[in-house]
């Protein structure tokens, strides 16, 4: 059995925000906080009741604000403190839950806490990082490099896992740990419900294992952060690239008062070799992920995160194979297959009305600093188009591009050029044009998560699978009490699917009337 706690944590559905690109709301072509105030009737309309906002501390933005310099602050293209009161406030009335982003394992090297520290051995911020007089390892930066960097001031070298400006902390030094409980203990008294963990793994290192995370004190500094009496009633996620089952126990078990659920992605690695490689992908492997952990998950009392896009990612459903005709069924599929499963949805803004990634002509098209970088480390020994052609795969501006609200020439996002190029095809993908279907991926969602939020089964029920792994197909039961729901997602090819199902209850599909062979990508969802 799962806690309360972790219960009702399951009746959670998060909407995900990159402030930057969801809504302008003051004409300088960057999304702000009085942006996101405007659409969260829009999100309310849609079903969710959470939603987690991209860091939007102050910062020179180097990584988009995964570089911190305030903690206690606001960016200033995003609006004052007083703002993000105002917004805490609406999400509230609204009755919808806060998350924010939490980047505890690197601050911006224009942190306070940085300029102090490198300034010399015999300050009271010296080991706030890890300096060294030579790199003592290989280590490269997870944007291309060398980790270790060379500081003139301090003449020493530090550790950056990110870009040179995102100087990887020292929580081995209990000062640390103290000062990100104060940082927490700020954004709970301020009102927040929880917080999105960036790169939790990585706080400690394994020297010894020669691994850059999953260091021998990681539970022992995330439970000082969230196992204490004023953050044990959080939700936090955290982003793990783990797919050890002891090891998500450690993190995630109810018990323990760390993290209520991880960001793993192993389903997302489906549809490529490595991040800007591209691999054929189809359902089925996903599906053979998913079930594996629904059914970990299940058996050890652990809580799931359903997600499929995000803004590190290329949008999920461009990875996928199919035509470009069968975009809202292959949409409202995936949409189906994940948010009926056991665990907490998270939706990515645009998602919701089935986007898919852009295509960029230029790399002087692209913003995102890994983008770049590995552009140019590609181009020592590929041919610049085909470099181009990787990065358009893989860059994380696949997911970054203003909103399209609509089919105006900044997609609504903006009444004037945005900080980033506008989506390739926003005149095609907008909102306003997915509304005016007859075949609308957002009214899709919105009766899905109507359904989830209505059905116990759906949150609250176990799950198990019926069909087989040589199906190309899945069918998932929930279970709750008396109630049975039954949910048929099939995959590419049309096809006959017994089910046993006719003349139960069609709760929900995504093809006009329901009979014979299941069309390519048609769902069902039945109540028994
Ligand atoms: C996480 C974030 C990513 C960021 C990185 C460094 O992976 O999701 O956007 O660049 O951490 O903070
Ligand atoms: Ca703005």
């Amino acid at each position: 059995m799962l806690s309360e706690k972790h219960e009702n944590f399951l009746k959670l559905m998060v909407y995900q925000i990159y402030p930057r690109s969801f809504q302008d709301s003051n004409g300088d072509g960057i999304g702000d906080l009085g942006g996101i105030i405007q659409r969260l009737d829009y999100l309310k309309e849609l079903g969710v009741n959470a939603i987690w906002i991209c860091p939007c501390y102050k910062s020179p933005n180097d990584d988009n604000g995964y570089d911190i310099a305030d903690y206690r602050d606001i960016m200033d293209e995003f609006g004052t403190m007083e703002d993000m009161k105002r917004l805490i406030a609406e999400m509230h009335k609204r009755d919808m839950k806060v998350i924010m982003d939490l980047v505890p394992n690197h601050t911006s090297t224009q942190h306070r806490w940085f300029q102090e520290s490198r300034k010399g051995k015999d300050n009271p911020y010296s080991d706030y990082y890890y300096w060294v007089d030579e790199p003592i390892n290989q280590w490269g930066s997870l944007f291309g490099g060398s980790a270790w960097a060379y500081d003139e001031m301090r003449r020493q070298y530090y550790l950056h896992s990110y870009a040179v400006s995102q100087a990887d902390l020292n929580w081995n030094n209990p000062a640390v740990v103290k000062e990100m409980q104060a940082v927490v203990d700020f954004w709970v008294d301020l009102g927040v419900d929880g917080f999105r963990c960036d790169v939790i793994d990585q706080i400690d290192k394994d020297w010894e294992g020669d691994r850059n995370c999953f260091g021998p004190r990681l539970h022992e500094f995330i439970h000082a952060l969230f196992g204490r009496e004023k953050t044990k009633h959080l939700f936090t996620v955290g982003e793990c690239w783990c797919d050890d089952l002891e090891e998500v126990k450690l993190h995630c078990h109810s018990d323990r008062h760390e993290l209520t659920t991880l960001f793993q992605f192993e389903h997302t690695d489906v549809g490529r070799i490595e991040k800007f490689t591209p691999a054929p992908a189809k359902l089925r492997q996903v599906r053979d992920i998913l079930i594996r952990w629904q059914n970990l998950c299940q058996e050890h009392e652990l809580v799931y995160s359903l997600f499929t896009d995000n803004h590190d990612q290329a949008h999920f459903i461009s990875r996928m194979e199919h035509l470009p005709q069968q975009r809202y069924e292959l949409a409202t599929c995936v949409a189906t297959m994940f948010y009926t499963l056991r665990g907490v949805p998270f939706i990515y803004q645009g998602q919701e009305f089935g986007m898919i990634s852009p295509h960029y002509a230029s790399i002087e098209d692209f913003d995102d600093i890994e983008s770049k970088n590995m552009y140019a480390e590609m181009c020592s020994s590929l041919p610049a188009s085909e470099a181009l052609e990787r990065i358009n795969f893989g860059s994380r501006d696949n997911t970054r591009h203003g909103m399209c609200w609509d089919d105006s020439e900044f997609g609504g996002f903006s009444t004037v050029q945005p900080w980033i190029k506008p989506h390739s095809m926003v005149k095609e993908l907008n909102l306003k044009k997915d509304l005016a279907s007859d075949k609308s991926v957002y009214r899709f969602y919105q009766k899905l998560l109507r359904l989830r939020s209505s059905v116990d089964a759906l949150t609250l029920g176990d799950v198990r699978f019926l069909s087989k792994e040589e199906d190309n197909f899945l069918i998932t039961q929930r279970s709750f009490g008396q109630q049975k729901i039954v949910i048929v997602c099939n995959f590419e090819q049309a096809q006959p699917i017994e089910t046993g199902l006719e003349g139960a209850r069609l709760l929900l599909s995504n093809y006009e009337g329901r009979s014979g062979d299941f069309r390519p990508f048609e769902i069902a969802v039945y109540e028994l």
